[in-house]
């Protein structure tokens, strides 16, 4: 390609959103949660603490509210809530990513940030398709140049009996004073593998080995895998495709599951001692964490879910696809902990708080209400067997949070959000549930409500659940419902940073 073409693919997308940004439709946007300008998002892609800012990119298509022909936005904050959009990062327009730069992840090295990410190439037919590493580099952290010789990890490099169709997503990181990047693929008859590679200044690679493969009843395809080391343990995430659900796990076409062990970098051995789904709710795929300067493993996730239908796409809105908050990692007896980063404390704003609330006795709260807040209560369920909660509640709309006792289950049923959020699922699933063990007969939830979307850490972060919902505005109350007396301590703030 000329480099007036390429320069064009750039300044395209990038004019499109300055002269389209218009178009969009409000009525479903959140107030506190990354979100594309106009267009479609999915993938959190090249997550970094660089200089001083979180930098986030994600997969993003301008150009329509649907999946298309991939490109990097870029998105930025000092502070993990205030975001500024920054300029598309990169364009599919060299002929090793020309269908598309699919995900991949961010690096410092020398001052200067390295993206490494997927060239997707689909020129017709699946023999043809073709994916590959490739490396583009940064000065400021705001312009990317493409590496000349890219590809830097070209089919080749793959090991015997591996589908070279799909082999994408690198996530690249440092450990003693090597890189390595961890990449996703497919074994022959359909076992998702994550492969590793290492090099020493992050343009020449060699592989290493195969870290984790399924043993052909673990999904088809292993994406967007991440690999980190946390509280003296190796965890990988990775998100597996067409995951067969099992117990109350791994309920959506496509799922996102941790794997906590202890790898060994020499052989390539990682010794799994535990392996679960990482997030409970609908929305949840594709995570990505950083490290910052003050240590912390810090995870976003793209909160929506591959093949179901999107309301803002349906409706012409010109927008489709949010992010979760983000979320600070912790590994406590091999459970991954979430918990929503302490800065969100700062967006709140009017609290309001009531102590020793009987809820037998009250159905909803002056104050309690709303569709962008935050709540944190915690119920005393020692008489109790039931606890409910209705959230934007209104005109036969609501969205319901249960947990049972008798089955130390907690319920989320989305069945009467306000859509019919379904798409290719065999099944429709309107409600998830996860197994939660009350601490001194209490239940404690932090529970996050935007627009559009509802996330819910319990018991300070054992299991979270992340999904949207579509309800009217007008859908604002919210009531609480318990089988005997059960007491509880609650508090809201409003958040609202458009
Ligand atoms: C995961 C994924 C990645 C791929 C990207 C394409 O959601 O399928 O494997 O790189 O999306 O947009």
């Amino acid at each position: 390609m000329s480099l007036m073409a390429k320069q064009n693919k750039l300044q395209q997308a990038n004019d499109y959103i300055k002269n389209n940004i218009n178009k969009v439709d409000n009525t479903y946007r959140q107030k506190y949660h990354i979100m594309p300008q106009i267009g479609w998002m999915n993938d959190p892609n090249g997550f970094i603490y660089y200089k001083g800012e979180y930098h986030l990119f994600y997969q993003y298509h301008p150009y329509s509210a649907v999946w298309g022909p991939m490109h990097w936005a870029h998105t930025k904050s000092s502070d993990l809530i205030n975001w500024s959009n920054l300029d598309v990062a990169i364009a599919p327009d060299e002929n090793y990513d020309m269908s598309g730069c699919f995900s991949g992840s961010a690096i410092e090295k020398d001052g200067k940030m390295y993206i490494m990410y997927t060239g997707h190439q689909d020129p017709g037919g699946f023999e043809n398709l073709r994916q590959v590493q490739c490396i583009a580099i940064s000065e400021d952290g705001v312009n990317f140049e493409k590496y000349k010789n890219n590809p830097v990890i070209d089919t080749n490099q793959l090991p015997s009996d591996t589908i070279i169709q799909d082999f994408r997503d690198p996530k690249v990181f440092e450990k003693n004073g090597k890189y390595y990047s961890v990449i996703g693929s497919r074994y022959k008859d359909d076992c998702g593998q994550i492969l590793l590679y290492s090099s020493s200044d992050l343009l020449n690679w060699k592989y290493e080995g195969v870290i984790a493969r399924s043993n052909g009843q673990f999904a088809k395809m292993w994406e967007c895998p991440d690999l980190f080391e946390l509280n003296g343990k190796d965890v990988l995430i990775m998100s597996p495709q067409f995951l067969e659900p099992r117990g109350n796990e791994y309920w959506n076409r496509h799922s996102t599951s941790y794997m906590v062990g202890k790898l060994n970098y020499e052989t390539c051995e990682f010794d799994i001692e535990k392996t679960c789904e990482i997030d409970y709710g609908f929305d949840f795929y594709a995570p990505q964490t950083l490290i910052d300067d003050k240590g912390r493993r810090i995870m976003i996730a793209w909160m929506q879910m591959w093949d179901r239908n999107f309301p803002t796409n349906d409706l012409n809105h010109n927008w489709a696809g949010c992010m979760t908050l983000p979320r600070e990692l912790k590994l406590i007896d091999n459970n991954l902990y979430q918990m929503p980063v302490k800065e969100l404390k700062n967006l709140r704003k009017d609290e309001v708080s009531y102590q020793n609330v009987n809820i037998k006795e009250t159905k909803s709260l002056e104050g309690i209400k709303g569709q962008n807040l935050e709540l944190e209560l915690e119920v005393d369920m020692k008489d109790s067997k039931e606890f409910k909660m209705l959230l934007m509640k209104g005109n036969n709309q609501e969205t319901v949070l249960k947990y049972n006792k008798d089955e130390s289950l907690f319920i989320f049923d989305r069945s009467k959000n306000g859509k019919d959020l379904g798409g290719k699922e065999e099944t429709l699933r309107t409600y998830r549930q996860v197994n939660v063990d009350l601490i001194d007969n209490k239940l404690k939830l932090n529970i996050f409500i935007d627009t559009i979307s509802v996330e819910i850490f319990i018991n300070d972060g054992i299991k979270t659940m992340s999904s949207t919902v579509y309800p009217d505005k007008e859908s604002d109350n919210i009531e609480f419902i318990t089988d005997k007396n059960a007491s509880m301590n609650i508090k809201k703030w409003t958040i609202n940073t458009k």
